[in-house]
């Protein structure tokens, strides 16, 4: 079964590093995302190590599974790249949703905290990596591997009723 269907939340993890180069590939998934107008306006900021994890954990009372995670990554608009500005979000989200899912190809789990649109949570993610002011937090993902080997696993939401079909 594909990633997409097996994909969870997780939110604890074991002491391992995740590799460079999974991380990258991470990155090279959430900007494959689309984009209205192909605008691309994300960027994104890795955070690694105990005491970084620990301090951006604060940022949210839902966040505190971060501590324990490998790493972080910060998903941002940088508004100076912004062609269609009322579709930023969409394209962060779809940007979001591909990292996830790439780390669940990977064997990672991976957890969202949502940033956007709430401004104290924003503000706390602006000040802990110093941004500038067009550089706006739209997400935070906490990640490593599982602590459970069956954390990704297929839960099925499937409900037909909330589908209809036009035809002709
Ligand atoms: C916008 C958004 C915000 C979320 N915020 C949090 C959060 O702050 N803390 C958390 O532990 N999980 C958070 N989640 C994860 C959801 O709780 C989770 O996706 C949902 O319960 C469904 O479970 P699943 O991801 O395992 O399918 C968030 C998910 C989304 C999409």
């Amino acid at each position: 079964m594909n990633s997409i269907f097996t994909r969870r939340s997780v939110r604890s993890f074991l002491p391992k590093e995740v590799e460079a180069e999974k991380i990258e590939k991470l990155l090279q998934a959430a900007m494959q995302a689309p984009s209205a107008m192909n605008q691309q306006p994300w960027e994104f900021i890795v955070v690694r190590g105990a005491e970084n994890l620990e301090k951006l954990s604060h940022f949210h009372v839902y966040a505190t599974s971060m501590v324990g995670a490998d790493f972080a990554i910060i998903v941002l608009c940088n508004n100076e790249r912004l062609k269609s500005p009322l579709a930023w979000q969409q394209d962060l989200g779809a940007a979001t949703q591909n990292l996830l899912v790439e780390a669940t190809e990977l064997g990672l789990g991976t957890v969202w905290f949502g940033t956007a649109p709430h401004q104290p949570r924003m503000d706390y993610v602006r000040e802990f990596c110093d941004l500038p002011e067009h550089m706006v937090p739209y997400s935070v993902i906490a990640g490593g591997y599982p602590k459970d080997p069956d954390a990704n696993h297929f839960k099925n939401r499937f409900d037909p009723s909330r589908v209809r079909y036009i035809t002709e």
